[in-house]
């Protein structure tokens, strides 16, 4: 990669605070999975440049991120955002972080790996007028973006359609260590709730499946950075800057010309003029950055001064998530849990022997999982969508996660492990907006967790629900008590209060700069020009599980798309 200082021209006239970088044709925002993918498939033709600014660090050599077992990501790598209080939850505020990163989300996520429902896919072809985003043509992309690596010796069954891979960057894998609930749960959810084992990644929508994650044969993460990054080292034609963080993007009229960005480490402001902007900063920064640089609201834009370049509603108003509440449960010493391993310095320095010497052990997987995609009875609604859903989609996940979900000191004294349940296809989202127009300050987030009357019968069904899978006989012989919410909580009036209190988002973030609406099919802002906004946020609806892979997919095509309405040989702008 080229150096950004040997093509950086100081600004003459004004002895300026901002240097001006070199014009290339395409500036990408933001270095997640989506920035990744689109900044690899443009630069495979020599003679198109390519920028992608990524306002965190490169963590490539970063044990704690390379390593699956270690646990959350450190202050650096991440956006600490939080919703504003949310009143369906009694004011809690969830936690809505961001990954900040080379990788992005994919560098701090927990790696599960998931497609779903394939009328998902169908669904958003439709209100995009993109045919290639249908099932049938986006698993195309999926198998370009994926490889399946078998694991040796895996002492479970597990239902995989390999053929739904295929010889992309991204490995993915089964889980090589079990903490040891995770077969016989699976084995109840099939039970009781009469559902096959699926393979959740060929288009089936609802089942029980074991975790499949974006992890290498060698148990390392296997993310945007370390894949699609090592694809473009030593093309000289596109950069990857990390610690630097947009500002702003500037118009000519209706005509996006070029990025303002901030060097996180030197303070240095550079204007790069761009040919075309991809915007990929994810769910919650990029309507973020678009309304800072007056795209959005006219009337918020307006109040905080800012020059409304177009005036678009719906920017920000869709911040659709998974959201889950869940239960602890304590269990017997045959259950390798979080506090048997790290918190004991002997057992930890026996997984961090068994990791080094055998990439084997409690570091080789992410917590250990096993989960159902279900549907719920039609019978507990009056009116709502979720009857009327395609049958293909689950409404909920049951999942047992092998980590204990609260962070509170008396579960961590103690053999914990949890169980949760998330709404997939919730039917109210939340939305975001801005309150100031400093690039430096958050936005305002409103999760709206459980915002409808069907929503909150949805996940009070669920969430019974799930106390009784849990409390399933075969499972006795392990857990030992529901330490949270307890035995006393029985009314549902205490368990309104226990969904209210254990809600978390999934960090699944989509729909706030939507297909359809926002963008048009080929991933334009309507009414702009040479602006592109290629991410989780340009996603118009949620999918029925993880979406990580499917993000990836979704930029495959997407480059796709812009390689070919731009013209492969042609060059967009005039380098100065
Ligand atoms: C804690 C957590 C756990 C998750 N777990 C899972 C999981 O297990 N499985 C799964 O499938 N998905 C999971 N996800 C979701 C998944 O990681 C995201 O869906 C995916 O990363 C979204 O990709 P993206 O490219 O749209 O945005 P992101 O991955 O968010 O990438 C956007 C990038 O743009 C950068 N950026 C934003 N604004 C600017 C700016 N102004 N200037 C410069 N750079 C900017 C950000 O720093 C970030 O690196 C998780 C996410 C989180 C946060
Ligand atoms: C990572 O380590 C390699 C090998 O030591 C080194 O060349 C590279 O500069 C390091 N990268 C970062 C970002 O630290
Ligand atoms: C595997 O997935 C493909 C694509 O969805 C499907 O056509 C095929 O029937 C699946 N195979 C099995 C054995 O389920
Ligand atoms: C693990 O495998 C990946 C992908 O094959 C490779 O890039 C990486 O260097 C390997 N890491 C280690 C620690 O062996
Ligand atoms: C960047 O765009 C702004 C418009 O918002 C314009 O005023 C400025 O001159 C541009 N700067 C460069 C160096 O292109
Ligand atoms: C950059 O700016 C921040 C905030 O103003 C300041 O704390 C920091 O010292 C500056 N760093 C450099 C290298 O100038
Ligand atoms: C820590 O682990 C060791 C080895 O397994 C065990 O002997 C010891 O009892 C554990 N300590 C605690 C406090 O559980
Ligand atoms: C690594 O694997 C070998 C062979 O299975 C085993 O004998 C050895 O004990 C393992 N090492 C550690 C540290 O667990
Ligand atoms: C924006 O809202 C946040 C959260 O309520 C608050 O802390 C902050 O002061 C507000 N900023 C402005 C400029 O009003
Ligand atoms: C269904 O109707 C009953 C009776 O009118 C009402 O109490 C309940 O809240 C409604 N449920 C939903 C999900 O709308
Ligand atoms: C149930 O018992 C726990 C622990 O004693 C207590 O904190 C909680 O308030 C009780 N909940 C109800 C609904 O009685």
């Amino acid at each position: 990669m080229s150096s950004l200082k040997s093509l950086l021209v100081l600004a003459s006239a004004t002895a300026a605070k901002a240097a001006v970088a070199s014009a290339v044709d395409y500036v990408i925002v933001g270095g997640g999975p989506a920035g990744y993918v689109v900044a690899e498939m443009l630069s495979q033709n020599p003679s198109v440049t390519v920028t992608l600014l990524e306002k965190g660090p490169d963590e490539i050599n970063n044990t704690d991120v390379n390593i699956p077992g270690t646990l959350l990501p450190s202050a650096n790598d991440a956006w600490a955002y939080y919703s504003q209080p949310d009143e369906n939850l009694g004011g809690l505020a969830p936690n809505l972080l961001q990954g900040s990163m080379l990788g992005g989300g994919t560098g701090v996520n927990l790696m599960g790996y998931c497609r779903g429902a394939a009328s998902v896919f169908d669904e958003w072809a439709e209100v995009s007028g993109n045919q290639g985003l249908a099932w049938n043509s986006l698993l195309e992309n999926f198998k370009a973006t994926s490889r399946w690596v078998a694991q040796e010796g895996l002492e479970y069954e597990q239902v995989v359609n390999t053929t739904v891979f295929g010889d992309g960057p991204i490995e993915v894998s089964q889980q090589s260590f079990l903490t040891g609930l995770e077969v016989p749960f699976a084995q109840v959810l099939q039970d009781e709730l009469d559902l096959p084992q699926v393979c959740l990644e060929d288009g089936t929508g609802i089942g029980v499946d074991m975790s499949v994650q974006s992890i290498s044969a060698n148990r390392t993460r296997s993310y945007a950075r370390n894949t699609y990054g090592a694809i473009m080292e030593g093309r000289s034609n596109v950069q990857v800057l990390p610690n630097s963080w947009v500002s702003s993007i500037g118009f000519e009229g209706t005509k996006a010309i070029n990025v303002t960005y901030v060097d996180t480490v030197t303070n240095v402001t550079t204007i790069i003029p761009a040919g075309e902007i991809i915007v990929a900063g994810g769910a919650i920064n990029s309507p973020k950055l678009l309304m800072q640089s007056g795209v959005g609201p006219a009337d918020v834009l307006s109040g905080l001064d800012i020059p409304v370049v177009a005036d678009i509603p719906e920017i920000g108003a869709n911040l659709w998530d998974h959201h889950y509440s869940y239960i602890l449960l304590e269990v017997t010493e045959d259950i390798t849990t979080y506090y048997q391993t790290f918190l004991n310095a002997t057992e930890s320095a026996i997984a961090e022997e068994e990791y080094a010497d055998n990439h084997s052990g409690p570091l080789s997987s992410v917590s250990g999982e096993s989960f159902a995609t279900a549907r719920l009875p039609d019978s507990i609604f009056n009116s709502s969508h979720y009857p009327s859903l395609a049958s293909d989609r689950p409404h909920v996940i049951y999942e047992y996660n092998g980590a204990p979900l609260s962070t509170e000191a008396t579960y961590l004294s103690r053999s914990i492990v949890s169980g949760m349940t998330a709404l997939v296809q919730p039917e109210a989202s939340g939305y975001l907006t801005i309150n100031s127009s400093d690039y430096t300050q958050a936005p305002l987030m409103f999760s709206n967790f459980y915002g409808s009357e069907s929503d909150k019968t949805a996940i009070l069904y669920a969430y019974k629900k799930l106390r009784e899978l849990f409390a399933n006989e075969a499972l006795s012989e392990w857990i030992v008590s529901e330490a949270y919410p307890g035995a006393n909580v029985t009314s549902d009036a205490d368990i309104w209060s226990a969904i209210q209190e254990s809600a978390r988002s999934f960090h699944h973030p989509v729909g706030t700069v939507a297909l359809g609406t926002v963008l048009d099919s080929e991933w334009r802002i309507k009414g702009l020009d040479n602006i592109r906004v290629v991410d989780s946020s340009a996603i118009p609806s949620l999918t029925t599980c993880h979406p990580q892979g499917v993000v990836y997919a979704v930029a495959h095509r997407a480059a796709q798309d812009i390689v070919k309405a731009d013209g492969i040989s042609k060059r967009r702008c005039v380098h100065s």
